[in-house]
């Protein structure tokens, strides 16, 4: 107890250790805030799907499709936001894990990284898929259950 009474009254007393510790407390609740607002799209990338379709996008031949050069990746967003938000074979749903702003994001970067030429994705893209995804689930839940 009381040797934690003296460190605050260190850090009070030295305004410079003082904002070292705020900037330091910044810095690690930004980056364990699951990267809600401060993660870029490439990190966003690296987090979630880099473990199977690699960094490079190159994915693993047999397992993992590329996402680089990928046509799917390319056209019409309409497929791969359904993808990334219900899963598929092997690959999870991000639904539940991913903001409707990190999907545009990450998805936007997949769209236009390693050579891609897709067109971005919206937050709002996302959310329209969202609900288009609701919409078309509630028949095959009740069957479900
Ligand atoms: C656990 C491994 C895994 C992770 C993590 C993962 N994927 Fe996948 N992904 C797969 C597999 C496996 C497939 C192929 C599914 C199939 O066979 O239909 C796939 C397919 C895809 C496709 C469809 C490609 C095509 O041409 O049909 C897209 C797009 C995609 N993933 C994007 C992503 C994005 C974006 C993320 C991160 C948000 C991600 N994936 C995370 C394993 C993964």
């Amino acid at each position: 107890m009381k040797s934690r009474y003296a460190m605050s009254q260190d850090f009070a007393g030295v305004s410079m250790s003082r904002s070292i510790a705020f900037a330091l407390l910044f810095a690690c609740g930004a980056t364990s805030a699951s990267a809600a607002f401060a993660a870029t799209p490439s990190a966003l990338f690296n987090d979630n799907c880099s473990a199977c379709h690699q960094t490079t996008g190159k994915g693993v031949k047999g397992a993992f499709p590329a996402l680089a050069g990928d046509p799917f990746v390319q056209g019409d967003p309409g497929p791969m936001m359904a993808t990334v938000l219900a899963g598929r074979a092997g690959m999870p749903s991000f639904k539940d894990d991913l903001s409707d702003l990190e999907l545009a994001s990450v998805l936007t970067y997949v769209r236009t990284s390693w050579g891609n030429k897709g067109k971005p994705v919206s937050a709002s893209d996302i959310a329209a898929a969202r609900k288009k995804l609701n919409a078309a689930k509630k028949p095959a839940s009740l069957q479900a259950h």
